[in-house]
């Protein structure tokens, strides 16, 4: 973990994890025309430098670090303690394609500690604050994928599935105690972002833009909406697949993953 730059001011103040990229980035630059101070994060300290100039050095604290590490959540959590966060975004995260026998373990232990552990400390670390404080949003970003299983991208699937049910359950505890702390979690189907090309496969979809993913995300959260599916043919897919039959769900979603292409 390393501060790449730190901002002075002490305005409110949105975390924002993955912002070097995609959806991330595009949900710092919309919480910045509202108005909130930012501290991005990520592994690419060029882009980190460059976005933390577009966004204002005066506004905005920039923190490299690799969430694949246990050890590098806890550090970016220390380090920006002092700031008055008061919102979350979990955006950081990738895909590995391909069947579960043959993909890499390395690389789908380092998907799992992106995807779900890091989320899952940060979400615990700031939600203490924030039910200190009595106010706070989180937005996980999670995925259309997580209400349906995935082949191709088993282990994907499953954590963001993993990353949809917690928010869920912990957003039902807050509102039993009565929490004005909110908790959202943001669903797309395709995005085009450098998501397909990390995860090293070609898609048929077009997919809609990250500005449109960001800006559903960022109203969903301020509106306190518990599950945000950005588009309306999105949010049929996911409603049918929690009516029809899982085997048959698989089996479609299969055929469907099987289309992508690995990248070479
Ligand atoms: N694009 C889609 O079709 C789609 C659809 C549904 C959900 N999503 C979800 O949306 C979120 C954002 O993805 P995206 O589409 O915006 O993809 P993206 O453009 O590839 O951005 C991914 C971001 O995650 C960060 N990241 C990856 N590994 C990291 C690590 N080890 N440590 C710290 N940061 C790491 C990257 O930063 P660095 O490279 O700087 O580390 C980058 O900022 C992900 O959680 C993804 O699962 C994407």
């Amino acid at each position: 973990m390393k501060i790449i730059c730190q901002s002075e001011s002490k305005h409110a103040a949105a975390l924002v994890t993955g912002a070097t990229s995609g959806i991330g980035r595009e949900i710092a630059r919309l919480l910045r025309s509202r108005g909130y101070d930012l501290i991005i994060t990520g592994r690419d300290e060029d882009e980190l430098m460059r976005l933390s100039a577009e966004l204002g050095h005066g506004h905005t604290t920039a923190v490299s670090a690799d969430l694949s590490s246990e050890k590098e959540c806890f550090e970016l959590y220390k380090a920006v303690r002092s700031y008055p966060v008061m919102i979350l975004v979990n955006s950081a995260g990738f895909g590995v394609y391909g069947e579960f026998s043959e993909v890499s373990l390395r690389k789908e232990l380092d998907m799992i500690n992106v995807d779900i552990r890091a989320v899952h400390i940060l979400m615990k670390l700031f939600l203490r604050d924030f039910i200190k404080r009595d106010r706070g949003y989180i937005l996980n970003v999670s995925s259309a994928a997580a209400f349906m299983p995935g082949p191709f991208m088993s282990g994907y699937y499953a954590s963001k599935s993993y990353v949809l049910r917690q928010s869920e359950a912990v957003s039902e505890e807050l509102r039993r105690r009565r929490s004005r702390v909110s908790i959202s979690i943001l669903c797309p189907g395709p995005v085009r972002t450098d998501f397909n090309r990390r995860a090293g496969v070609s898609s048929g979809f077009k997919g809609i833009t990250a500005q449109k993913a960001a800006k559903a995300g960022v109203n969903g959260m301020f509106a306190h909406r518990l599950v945000i599916v950005p588009g309306a043919g999105m949010r049929l897919v996911t409603a049918l697949s929690g009516m029809l039959p899982v085997r048959l769900v698989t089996a479609v979603n299969y055929s469907v993953q099987a289309m992508k292409k690995r990248n070479q």
